[in-house]
């Protein structure tokens, strides 16, 4: 099984993507480091905690990492994911421990510790945490197998400004030290995401398996639902992250290109935009291949049939 550490901040969306990659053979899950994002810290991993309990495994080690971005006050997304980053299913108050070890310590001695080449890194927040651990240890950069990450946009724009998609406008240095690190990266901007809108007949057939995930995902999507339904209306919730481990266990579902993407830092409206050069009009090297269309009947079997397998 491939080895990955997600780094998150749970997170309706991260949420169904932890479950993904616990639910799936295809992958061992390292450990969860929990990010300041959606959500500040303190519910972040909170949250991280209570999901792995909900998947049957508190045996999973949860940390805690940067609780703002490296140079800005941290902007969060109440609006969109609830007061507690993960309204829609309320679960217990979770019985397992945060580990003490800080999450970017945890991730530099693991990526030093593991053969290179054999740990995958999984963002689904802002890069802070993992921006963070290249500053302190670059020697593991180069030990990284890959990093899949969800975050920017380009053909669909922002969500958080006109500009810029949430992850990367959190922490835009952090963005744009990972995509300057020289580690091959997979990139699910807002083009695949949006595409990979839940529809009524599954969300109730997740309502309707006999475990208690099932029911929790179809709860949360309805809760995330509603802010898509308002804003843009569309019909169904983007489960963004799902797709970055969608990607590690099916990549033939989604359709991407090798470019240039590059973080604008400056801007007087398009602070963290992903500048994508997909027609290769510059001569930029290329760091990314950013995905751009996912096969949405693909990743809906793919994450029910998973989901399935779980308590
Ligand atoms: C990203 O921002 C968060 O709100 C979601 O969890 C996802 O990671 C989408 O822009
Ligand atoms: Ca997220």
């Amino acid at each position: 099984a491939r080895k990955i550490i997600i780094d998150t901040d749970p997170g309706q969306d991260d949420a169904v993507a932890i479950l993904l990659a616990l639910a799936s053979p295809e992958l061992q899950v390292l450990g969860i480091t929990a990010v300041a994002g959606n959500v500040p810290l303190a519910l972040t991993q909170l949250n991280a905690r209570k999901i792995c309990e909900l998947a049957g495994r508190s045996d999973l080690p949860v940390f805690a990492g940067c609780d703002a971005p490296l140079a800005r006050k941290l902007v969060t997304a109440e609006h969109v994911h609830g007061k507690t980053g993960l309204d829609g299913v309320s679960l217990p108050e979770p019985a397992m421990p945060l580990q003490d070890q800080h999450a970017v310590d945890f991730i530099i001695e693991t990526l030093r510790r593991e053969p290179a080449g054999t740990v995958t890194l999984v963002p689904i927040g802002p890069l802070t945490n993992i921006a963070e651990a290249f500053r302190r240890a670059p020697e593991i950069a180069e030990r990284v197998q890959e990093i899949v990450l969800m975050g920017g946009a380009y053909f669909e724009v922002g969500n958080i400004t006109p500009a810029a998609e949430f992850n990367i406008y959190v922490d835009p240095e952090a963005a744009a030290e990972v995509f300057a690190s020289g580690v091959p990266l997979v990139v699910m901007p807002l083009d695949v995401t949006h595409e990979a809108m839940t529809s009524a007949p599954w969300v109730e057939a997740m309502r309707a398996l006999p475990n208690r995930c099932g029911p929790a995902v179809a709860s949360w999507t309805d809760f995330f639902e509603r802010f898509d339904k308002e804003k843009y209306g569309s019909k169904g919730a983007p489960l963004h992250d799902p797709c970055t481990i969608a990607w590690l266990i099916q990549p033939k579902l989604f359709e991407g290109r090798r470019i240039n993407v590059e973080i604008e830092l400056g801007g007087t409206f398009t602070l963290g935009m992903t500048v994508a050069d997909y027609w290769h009009v510059t001569d930029r090297a290329e760091n990314a291949l950013y995905m751009r269309h996912v096969d949405r009947h693909g990743l809906f079997d793919l994450i029910g049939e998973r989901i399935a397998r779980l308590p």
